[in-house]
């Protein structure tokens, strides 16, 4: 019979590359500088093993948890990513559906080529907002504002873009978004903004509280690696902390998020839920993150393949397939719930 396209995302990068015009495959794939990060991510979770148990009786899975009090069916998330319209004509809607199919939640980014409003109506799933300065502070904070009339159930504030990653590949492409697509988010009239326009080297702590203020949601401040920065988040406001490099596209090279993740765990992982996600392509991966003390992971690249080679089901086929790994790999290892995986599961690889 033929392969499911899922087991093996490398093979499913490889389609995705055939079909996408080389700026565009290499704006999704690149990362920053020499793409140390980048490239370490995968392994970095890989640099722990697992230590299943036995004889437990286990007989069900269950991946279902609530990420602030949310439902989803899955720990897997999606990860904000600009300019879906380059990968498929319906871009986050269709990511919007893929989403909802699998019970998974989608974080929408600033950078849509659709509006916020349009893909929270896309799908019925449960859908975060990523924030980004757009435009001007004026209509950043109306973003903010309507993030909350749409129905999304939390604000992702992204921190780690004081100023755009030095990407090589994009520089050499001289990469822009492709004539036809637009950022939606930004007002109609005016020139349409570059993805350096969207930096944030103003905001502070004090922004947290702010935009929580003015959305009326809980806020995920994505993008910290330090223990110390992801206290003084939770004291500003922060609902939750998403461990991030911004797969590997902004410092490089950065620590890897697996080894970050400990730190900030220790830090804050008794008082607000913890995210990560960078490099995270197995069921394995997820599984670790888990033990860490991760309540949730979420994938970038992997998704931008499933879109761009299949549309809404090559989203849900990616999360799909990862949540079959997690499940069979929990299952090995004597685990039921992904609301209590003990952090003995792990133990670093020798
Ligand atoms: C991103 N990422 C990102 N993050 C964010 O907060 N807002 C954004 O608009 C984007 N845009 C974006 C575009 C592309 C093409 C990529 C690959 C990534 C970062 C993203 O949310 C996430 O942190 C990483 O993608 C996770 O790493 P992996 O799974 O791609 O290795």
């Amino acid at each position: 019979g033929q392969e499911p396209p899922y087991l093996d995302l490398d093979r499913l990068e490889a389609r995705a590359r055939e079909q996408l015009p080389a700026s565009v495959y290499d704006y999704y794939a690149g990362g920053a500088e020499t793409e140390t990060t980048m490239a370490e991510a995968p392994a970095s979770w890989r640099s722990w093993r697992l230590r299943p148990r036995v004889l437990r009786g286990t007989a069900r899975v269950r991946l279902g948890t609530e990420l602030l009090g949310t439902p989803v069916r899955t720990p897997i998330g999606i990860a904000p990513w600009a300019y879906q319209g380059m990968a498929h004509p319906d871009g986050e809607l269709a990511t919007a559906r893929g989403a909802a199919a699998r019970g998974a939640l989608m974080t929408v980014s600033t950078s849509a080529t659709h509006t916020l409003e349009e893909v929270a109506a896309a799908a019925d799933g449960p859908q975060w907002f990523q924030l980004y300065r757009l435009h001007s502070n004026r209509h950043t904070d109306d973003l903010a504002r309507r993030a909350g009339d749409a129905g999304y159930r939390a604000l992702v504030l992204t921190v780690d873009v004081p100023l755009l990653g030095r990407r090589r590949r994009d520089l050499r492409h001289r990469f822009a978004l492709p004539a036809g697509l637009r950022m939606a988010n930004h007002p109609p009239e005016g020139d349409q903004p570059t993805l350096s326009d969207l930096a944030t080297a103003t905001w502070t702590f004090d922004d947290i509280a702010r935009f929580g203020e003015l959305s009326g949601l809980p806020v995920i401040v994505k993008g910290v690696l330090r223990g110390d920065d992801a206290a003084r988040c939770v004291q500003a406001g922060a609902s939750a902390v998403w461990v991030s490099t911004h797969g590997g596209r902004q410092v490089d090279p950065a620590i890897a998020s697996a080894h970050a993740l400990p730190e900030v765990v220790e830090a804050v992982g008794a008082d607000v839920e913890i995210y990560a996600d960078g490099g995270i392509r197995t069921g394995s991966d997820v599984l670790t993150a888990l033990a860490l003390g991760a309540s949730a992971v979420f994938l970038g690249r992997p998704c931008v393949w499933g879109l761009a080679t299949g549309g809404a089901d090559g989203v849900a086929g990616v999360l799909a397939g990862l949540g079959e790994e997690l499940t069979h790999t929990m299952a090995l290892c004597g685990l039921d719930d992904v609301r209590s995986v003990p952090r003995d599961t792990i133990t670093p690889a020798r």
